[in-house]
């Protein structure tokens, strides 16, 4: 089965080239800028022609959350237009497609881990722009989107990185702890899209297996306890360690507002795909382990 993936140095699709280079049956083929950019959509056709994957996941996206606030045109070209152009090629061509989308869809008001059909309420450009991509997918009537959330890994920038880069310098960090939701290692989220891609490759218009999918992490914490967590398996590995203290969002104010709950209710995917992902905590360990072991990512 050949896959392509859009977002060719991002998280994910580093995550699957990694995950599936020890699988038998999946090609990855990693598609991204300069030959593939979501913002044009002749280069969104040509590429994934000359591809001609029997599936295509759409990883890539504009990711900035504070720098979208800003920079709104950028922004929608790739979430929602690019999400759109990704979707007509893949349907031009009958292949199902993967539309990664955000818990940042959500205003995180609800108390309770979202449903796939809870009412969403993005709170800023991002999250407005992703769900405008969402919609556009739909052009592809074999679409599934898979709402995944605070995503971290050993292959590119992310909050565990962060800290840990931060702990080099800094005995204490202020870390946000009145904002939850679910850290999911890219790891974690590619073995789950390699299953969902296997299934549906055999049963394409099986409707159980299309529309929207929570895809996140077993279990849910704060930015400062996940932050406390990180300073915990590194001290045990002799990596970096810093003291968390606490802070509030008020205390600490970005570009764009984030939801205060995001948790995401990940039922319909274990019913429909038998897929669960492990605990939080296993995928960031796991990040924590592989960073230090490329010492070089910690100190460029
Ligand atoms: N990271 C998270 O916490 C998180 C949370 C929830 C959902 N998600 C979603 O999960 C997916 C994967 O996230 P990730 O963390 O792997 O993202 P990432 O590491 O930030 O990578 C994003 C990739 O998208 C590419 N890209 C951006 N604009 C593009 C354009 N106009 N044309 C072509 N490529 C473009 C970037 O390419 P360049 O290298 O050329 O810039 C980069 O390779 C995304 O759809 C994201 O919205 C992420």
């Amino acid at each position: 089965m050949r896959i392509a993936v859009t977002g060719r140095k991002g998280q994910l699709c580093s995550a699957l080239q990694h995950l599936a280079s020890s699988q038998s049956g999946i090609e990855i083929v990693a598609v991204g800028r300069p030959d593939l950019d979501l913002a044009d959509e002749p280069s969104v056709r040509r590429v994934l022609k000359t591809v001609h994957p029997d599936l295509v996941v759409n990883a890539a996206a504009y990711t900035a959350v504070d720098k979208a606030e800003d920079d709104r045109e950028a922004a929608q070209a790739a979430n929602a237009l690019g999400a759109g152009y990704v979707a007509a090629a893949s349907a031009e061509f009958g292949v199902p497609i993967l539309q990664l989308s955000t818990d940042y869809v959500f205003d995180g008001e609800m108390s309770r881990p979202y449903r796939e059909e809870d009412p969403t309420n993005p709170l800023g450009v991002y999250g407005a722009t992703k769900l405008e991509g969402e919609r556009a997918v739909v052009i592809n009537p074999l679409h599934a989107i898979l709402r995944t959330s605070w995503v971290h890994s050993p292959f590119g920038p992310n909050f565990v990185l962060t800290m840990l880069r931060l702990a080099l310098t800094r005995p204490e960090i202020g870390v946000i702890s009145d904002q939850i939701g679910s850290p999911t290692g890219a790891l974690d989220l590619a073995d789950a899209i390699l299953r969902i891609a296997r299934k549906l490759e055999g049963n394409p218009r099986d409707d159980r297996l299309l529309g929207i999918f929570h895809v996140s992490s077993q279990g849910w914490t704060s930015w400062a306890d996940f932050a406390s967590f990180v300073f915990e398996v590194s001290g045990a590995e002799g990596g970096p360690v810093a003291t968390v203290k606490p802070i509030s969002t008020a205390e600490y104010p970005t570009r764009a507002r984030r939801p205060r709950d995001s948790r995401l209710d990940c039922g319909r995917l274990r019913h429909s795909y038998g897929i669960e992902l492990p605990d939080w905590r296993t995928g960031a360990a796991e990040t924590v382990r592989r960073i230090l072991a490329g010492d070089h990512l910690l100190r460029t």
